[in-house]
């Protein structure tokens, strides 16, 4: 009698080992999925809509978007993986017709099954694969070659059935850094920028770039009346009445040495002559911000030494907002901001600017207040007076220019739902544009050139970043309605499948570059970030190299998106190569496009101030590319040139490149970054 519990233990036991069991896709767990924009979602679409594929609608499964990547982890005795696939409708009209997704299982390397090449509308298609002896799958959503516009995707009424241990996802294989840039050394060097833009009477804030040793002592030789230089810091303020261009020579001294570089003040209408440097609160924080928080941020960039390579702006994102009110009836500042004024203030006071998010919609994307509620908390009582009449814009900007802020990023949101009645209704007339396009487009200027003419009324130069996206070839027309930079894409995320389908992407908008014109191809996802969840990046040593040589080769804003409390030396190393800023802050302020492609090397070629080219061997195979480069013809490179490995800051020969090949080794997912510049 003793010995039947026991044996029905064993029977239990024999029997959940060998009966097979359910586990679906949407209970494990999804944060290790990478994919181009967005996260994966269990039981919602990517947009966090329910899950509609042809109309036909899914209780549960996942939300994704291509290129997306989920790896499962089985021990060989699943049995089999079942689901139905396809586009999600929630994508607009638009966007849904150019969606094209393809999804794909892969076991142990070899492909399973493959959707063929699905489009919004399409039914869902029913995979089932045998799983048995496969011990790693991945289900992966491709975006079918032609971009990733509407391609969300996904896998419904997914499961695996097993028997044994149950799948679990895995993250991508970390790898261990190496740092490439050397260590500055501990005589003065003055760094880039070497250009700054401001309007004639409006308050300058100019911290010199130097590295090296502190102490150090700063001079200016012609100081242009009206600036004042603090000496041991070289932080310059004050103002210029009278447009022109200054400029000064600029002496750096410590115990080991002197640096000496003319830097240049041009006052006019121009803002932002090379693309803005400095770190924003979203990636990393989410909305999860405060006052304490940004301080500290400020107080890091300073410790770490940042602002000595041109790290300039601390940018506050979304969820800083109240309610309406304050003299100006505008936003105010949560409890988490108890004094706006004192914050700017303080981060003013260490040399550093500051930045703004707001939104023309109702709300922002994070929920908070934006410029078109027509009640305090950001409600909507009159839904027919909630836009079209920019009430508040002016409310708004004129509580930030007396605030002190720099920089504003004002974001789109949810403005499309309205845009159509808007238009109709708007007093405003966006006709003085200089650009024809379709109809959506020119409604969707309005509220960002209504915006940059506001901001320009106002005694204090105020950087403007457009955040729209990209929607309707923004780089066009950013600059007519006021804007200095304009996001090209949707949100970065830290996967490789995001980095690299934004840079695939940024080609088209480059002839669109120039000093106080940037694309903005969103902010660098390098070191600790997460959106309010945080963890080191998902993306490698080589693929964070290429993130960053690739960022400074489109002259992109350098916003950096990490805790800067907890940076790592390999992280502050890919920060501070400032041979490699200088590319991004080169005077000349062009955008360097793909100019030739062997295989998945693509070679980005970027022309600078002083004649020279920065050339990117940017490697987008899996594989390392080994190969002996003679091309350089299709580079525009000729004759006699020194090429010189920017991140290592080494000159690596004198080459002929009409006669000798290069030999270059790309390591996979990565780049050499390259300057050639002719021998006289
Ligand atoms: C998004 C924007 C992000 C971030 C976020 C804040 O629309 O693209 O960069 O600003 O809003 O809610």
């Amino acid at each position: 009698m003793k010995f039947l519990p026991l044996f029905s233990l064993f029977i239990l036991l024999f029997f959940s080992c060998t009966k097979s069991r359910t586990v679906w896709l949407d209970e494990l767990d999804l944060s290790n999925a990478d994919q181009a924009t967005g996260i994966t979602r269990a039981n919602q679409s990517m947009w966090r809509t329910p899950l509609v594929i042809a109309s036909d609608t899914f209780a549960r499964g996942i939300g994704t978007h291509a290129f997306g990547v989920i790896r499962v982890q089985l021990d060989g005795k699943t049995n089999f993986f079942e689901a139905l696939v396809g586009v999600d409708d929630s994508a607009p009209e638009g966007e849904l017709k150019q969606s094209s997704v393809e999804f794909v299982v892969i076991g142990d390397g070899h492909i399973l099954w493959r959707s063929g090449i699905m489009h919004g509308g399409d039914k869902a298609k029913r995979v089932t694969v045998s799983l048995k002896g496969i011990s790693s799958l991945i289900l992966r959503t491709d975006h079918a070659g032609d971009g990733i516009v509407g391609d969300r995707a996904d896998w419904v009424n997914a499961k695996f059935e097993f028997v044994g241990k149950a799948p679990y996802t895995v993250q991508r294989k970390r790898e261990a850094d190496y740092i490439r840039t050397p260590k500055a050394p501990v005589i003065p060097l003055i760094n880039a920028p070497y250009r700054y833009g401001a309007c004639p009477g409006n308050s300058i804030l100019f911290t010199i770039p130097v590295s090296g040793e502190r102490p150090m002592n700063f001079t200016i030789a012609d100081l242009p009346s009206g600036l004042s230089l603090d000496s041991s810091t070289g932080i310059v303020t004050g103002k210029i009445d009278v447009a022109g261009v200054y400029n000064m020579k600029v002496t750096a001294t410590n115990v080991h040495g002197t640096d000496c570089r003319e830097i240049i003040f041009e006052i006019g209408d121009k803002l932002a002559l090379t693309p803005p440097m400095g770190w924003n609160s979203w990636n990393v924080f989410g909305a999860d911000i405060s006052d304490e928080k940004i301080r500290k941020m400020a107080d890091a960039m300073v410790d770490l030494g940042l602002t000595n390579y041109g790290y300039a702006y601390i940018n506050i994102d979304d969820g800083w907002q109240g309610q309406r009110g304050g003299k100006y009836n505008a936003v105010m500042p949560n409890e988490k901001f108890p004094d706006m004024k004192a914050l700017v203030d303080y981060v003013h006071s260490k040399g550093l600017k500051i930045g703004i998010y707001s939104s023309p919609w109702v709300q922002t994307f994070a929920g908070y207040v934006g410029g078109s509620a027509d009640t305090p908390d950001g409600k909507v009582i009159n839904s027919s007076r909630r836009v079209g009449k920019y009430s508040f814009t002016k409310n708004d900007v004129k509580q930030w220019a007396e605030w002190g802020f720099d920089y504003l990023k004002y974001d789109w949101c949810s403005y499309g739902g309205v845009l159509d009645r808007d238009l109709d209704k708007d007093p405003y007339s966006v006709s003085s544009l200089a650009f024809q396009g379709g109809g959506d487009s020119i409604a969707g200027r309005k509220p960002f050139k209504i915006m940059g003419d506001y901001l320009r009324k106002q005694p204090r130069d105020i950087v403007y970043n457009l955040c729209q996206y990209g929607m309707g070839d923004v780089w066009k027309w950013g600059d007519a309605v006021g804007g200095q930079c304009w996001r090209t894409t949707n949100d970065i995320t830290d996967t490789w499948e995001s980095v690299k389908g934004i840079a695939l992407s940024q080609d088209r908008a480059a002839a669109w570059a120039k000093p106080g014109n940037w694309n903005d191809p969103d902010m660098l996802v390098l070191g600790i970030v997460g959106w309010g969840n945080p963890h080191q990046t998902k993306l490698k040593p080589d693929e964070q190299y290429l993130h960053f040589s690739l960022w400074s080769l489109f002259s992109a804003p350098l916003l950096i998106g990490c805790d800067l409390e907890k940076m790592d030396d390999f992280t502050l190393s890919l920060l501070t190569n400032n041979e490699v800023i200088a590319v991004n802050q080169d005077p000349l302020g062009k955008q360097a496009t793909c100019v030739y492609s062997i295989g998945e090397l693509r070679i980005y070629v970027k022309e600078l101030e002083d004649g020279s080219k920065a050339v990117g061997f940017c490697n987008f195979d899996r594989e390392k590319a080994d190969i002996s480069f003679r091309d350089f013809d299709k580079l525009n490179i000729t004759g006699k040139q020194t090429v010189r490995d920017l991140w290592r800051q080494k000159d690596i020969k004198t080459l002929d490149t009409g006669r000798k090949p290069l030999s270059l080794n790309v390591p996979a997912h990565g780049v050499l970054l390259y300057k050639f510049t002719p021998v006289q």
